[in-house]
């Protein structure tokens, strides 16, 4: 089949490939034209391990293009995804001007029957209202051209993107007609796994409640954490326990200094600024939500504690990025720490095998480092702040030797409490026992 995908972000880009790695003859449209021209070089916007040489070999093969030729595209393939940022408002609600701009200009163009598949998260009852907005463009031109809207979401997660484009658990799928869904299931004939058919609203809600409800059980997590520590109980120990009962499950039950990300975070927002405004706030997802906004202070409260004071301490920030394998800093629980640690007039030195660049714009005046020893050289206090596995394999024994004060502050609970003892390291971790 021939593909057209429109926005060539993370989601586009990841879509694309995964889609022409089916089989399919992928046309991705951006209007950027310096990243149309990069991406034809296979030059990813972004940070994937292993995407790039998957990209190179499709572009190649001629299975994969860019353009910033829209129109040249909508007449070319059957079937049109919309995959466009949606960033969020100053009230939390998502900014659709990009997904409406692309709705129209389908509608403009279209010459025949398509299907047209929303992959960008929208706000719940987007699809009715795009729907309208392409049949509004097509009146006017008194044709008598039909279409299909789908709801499509994606829940790959960054680091693992194409793994989890290639082999998702579930394909969710909100449409409405028996020709779309037809076309739907031969788009994802070679994709092995179970494909739930829903309205456009179920589809569009499925996306934000899985979201929230991971948010939510980290936050649990996050709560519980501060009462474990409170009490005498490890965290740790205590998710494993629950996990092991499968109607909890063993995994988001890591406690830890928040998540972060381009999902999450703005996901929250936008579920409850659009619940509020149909007068039915979310609680328990505004109490999440409230937990993860407190839970790097609430852990940096730890650190001053146990320094008495931070003011011009050198602290080693280990760790940028919102999670490992990415280079993805928004929303990172690192720059809530960064902005404590100045406010306490701390000198900061930070390490992040790939977000380091990003950070560097926001504060310039950090000092870097291109390897963590040498961050952690003379430190008063070592942060580990993202689990990466350039962290997690220094060679704690010997690093002792080169700290100042042995100090470490494991956010991600990532280290073992008892070897760092063992080591002589006074190690704090997350909802567990001081060692
Ligand atoms: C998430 C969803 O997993 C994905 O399905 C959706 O499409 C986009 O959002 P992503 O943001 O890439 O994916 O990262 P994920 O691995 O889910 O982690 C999100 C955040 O939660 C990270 O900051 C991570 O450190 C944190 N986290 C995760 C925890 O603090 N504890 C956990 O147990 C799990």
């Amino acid at each position: 089949m021939n593909i057209a995908v429109i926005g060539t972000g993370y989601v586009g880009t990841t879509t694309s490939v995964a889609l022409a790695m089916n089989g399919h003859t992928v046309f991705a449209i951006d209007h950027d034209h310096e990243k149309v021209e990069k991406l034809n070089r296979s030059i990813l916007p972004f940070y994937e391990d292993g995407m790039e040489e998957v990209l190179k070999n499709l572009v190649f093969k001629r299975k994969l293009s860019f353009t910033n030729n829209l129109n040249d595209c909508i007449d070319k393939c059957s079937i049109l995804f919309i995959t466009v940022g949606t960033p969020s408002l100053p009230d939390g609600l998502a900014d659709l001007s990009f997904v409406e701009e692309v709705a129209r200009k389908i509608g403009r163009f279209m010459n025949e029957y398509k299907v047209i598949v929303i992959k960008s998260t929208v706000p719940v009852g987007t699809g009715a209202k795009i729907k309208k907005m392409i049949e509004n463009e097509l009146n006017k031109r008194k044709l008598g051209i039909t279409f299909d809207l789908i709801s499509n979401p994606e829940f790959l997660r960054e680091g693992k993107a194409l793994h989890d484009a290639l082999f998702p658990e579930r394909i969710v799928i909100g449409c409405e007609t028996e020709r779309a869904q037809q076309s739907m299931k031969e788009l994802y004939k070679d994709i092995n796994t179970q494909v739930l058919f829903t309205t456009v609203i179920d589809a569009e809600m499925i996306k934000y409640a899985s979201n929230a409800f991971l948010a939510t059980k980290i936050s649990f997590m996050n709560e519980l954490s501060r009462f474990c520590e409170k009490i005498g109980a490890d965290v740790t120990a205590v998710a494993k326990g629950i996990g092991m009962d499968s109607r909890i499950g063993p995994q988001f039950l890591q406690a830890g200094i928040g998540y972060g990300g381009s999902c999450f975070p703005k996901d929250v927002s936008a579920l409850l600024a659009l619940a509020s405004k149909e007068n039915t706030p979310l609680q328990i997802v505004q109490a999440a939500s409230k937990i993860n906004e407190t839970q790097a202070e609430w852990f940096m409260e730890k650190v001053k504690k146990a320094l008495r004071n931070l003011s011009e301490k050198r602290i080693a920030i280990l760790g940028l990025t919102f999670k490992p394998q990415t280079d993805d800093i928004r929303e990172a629980p690192s720059l809530k720490i960064i902005d404590y640690l100045i406010q306490n007039k701390a000198f900061i030195t930070a390490y992040d095998p790939k977000g380091t660049e990003h950070v560097k714009k926001i504060y310039p005046d950090l000092c870097y480092t291109s390897t963590p020893l040498e961050a952690i050289k003379g430190a008063d206090a070592v942060i580990i702040v993202t689990e990466w596995k350039e962290i997690m394999d220094i060679d704690w024994k010997n690093a002792i030797n080169i700290v100042s004060s042995p100090f470490v502050f494991d956010g991600r609970n990532a280290l073992d409490a008892s070897t760092m003892k063992e080591f002589g390291y006074h190690y704090v971790g997350v909802g567990r026992q001081d060692s």
